[in-house]
């Protein structure tokens, strides 16, 4: 059975809400020092977990405002359940509340492949099985399922095919914690390509990188939310993805790199040498 009408409804159903709220007076809190929630992430969130909670009863979901609320109800109840919904109600919040048009919806559903007990959920095995990756202020829409390829607006999309680094447009990202972390990345790898954009929502430099928009896109400290969609997406239009030292992730992992697999093996020896 597939999931992606559902995921597809609901993912735009999400985007019109939070362009509605967007010409709102919303609240705006700060959960740490500049990192940012508003009311309309809360309202998001409530949406694609109440539409999730009535149309699959027995699925546990991980979404990134109530995980921050419930951490260990949630975790529990991602403990006891085969199908994991993996839900970032607005990646680029700090965009949003800017008005600058760079923020998405992310919707991703997982599938457990084994009933093995893991420490905890964070060491899951699985696999990805549908996603969407909704920008309501571009109106562009990115799904995927397993097997089954990557879309945008209806059109089937795939990585660049830019050979090599030198003519390669990159993005990154300086999460909160993992911004200090990458400056010796970024000041290696800034001379080497043809440019690097800082958009600053994860799930749209992954996406971007799927359509070739970008060549490529790394950032440290990521969380499962920011990617889980952008990784189903970009794998399914032909993309590469690694730590950046090249060796394989987990999606609760947290540092990420996807590219359009030609320039991979180039960019992964300079991060390297940092
Ligand atoms: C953030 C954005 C940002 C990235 C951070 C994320 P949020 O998500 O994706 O680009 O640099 O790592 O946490 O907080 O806006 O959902
Ligand atoms: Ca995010
Ligand atoms: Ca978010």
């Amino acid at each position: 059975m597939s999931h992606l009408p559902f995921i597809l409804k609901t993912i735009k159903q999400a985007g019109a809400l939070i362009l509605k709220k967007s010409k709102t007076n919303y609240k705006i809190q700060e959960k740490a020092k500049n990192d940012l929630v508003t009311e309309v992430d809360n309202l998001s969130e409530k949406l694609i977990t109440k539409a999730i909670k009535s149309t699959y009863p027995k699925h546990s979901i991980l979404g990134e405002e109530s995980y921050f609320a419930h951490k260990k109800e949630i975790s529990e109840e991602i403990e006891s359940s085969e199908y994991i919904w993996i839900i970032d109600p607005i990646d680029g919040t700090t965009n949003f509340v800017r008005n600058l048009p760079f923020y998405a919806v992310s919707i991703a559903l997982f599938k457990k492949t084994t009933t093995k007990k893991s420490k905890n959920f964070e060491y899951l095995e699985g696999e990805l099985i549908a996603g969407a990756v909704y920008i309501p202020k571009l109106e562009e829409l990115y799904y995927a399922e397993k097997k089954k390829g990557a879309f945008m607006n209806g059109k089937k999309i795939q990585v660049s095919k830019t050979p090599k680094l030198e003519k390669a447009v990159l993005a990154t990202g300086f999460h909160l914690k993992g911004a200090m972390r990458n400056l010796p990345y970024f000041k290696k790898v800034i001379g080497k390509c043809r440019a690097i954009r800082r958009f600053g929502a994860s799930a749209i430099d992954i996406v971007y990188t799927a359509t070739g928009r970008f060549d490529g896109y790394w950032e440290f400290n990521v969380k499962a939310w920011d990617i889980a969609a952008g990784l189903l997406i970009a794998s399914e239009a032909g993309a590469k993805i690694s730590d950046t030292n090249g060796n394989s992730i987990d999606l609760f992992g947290q540092d990420i790199f996807v590219s359009n697999k030609k320039i991979h093996n180039e960019l992964v020896k300079i991060f390297r040498t940092v």
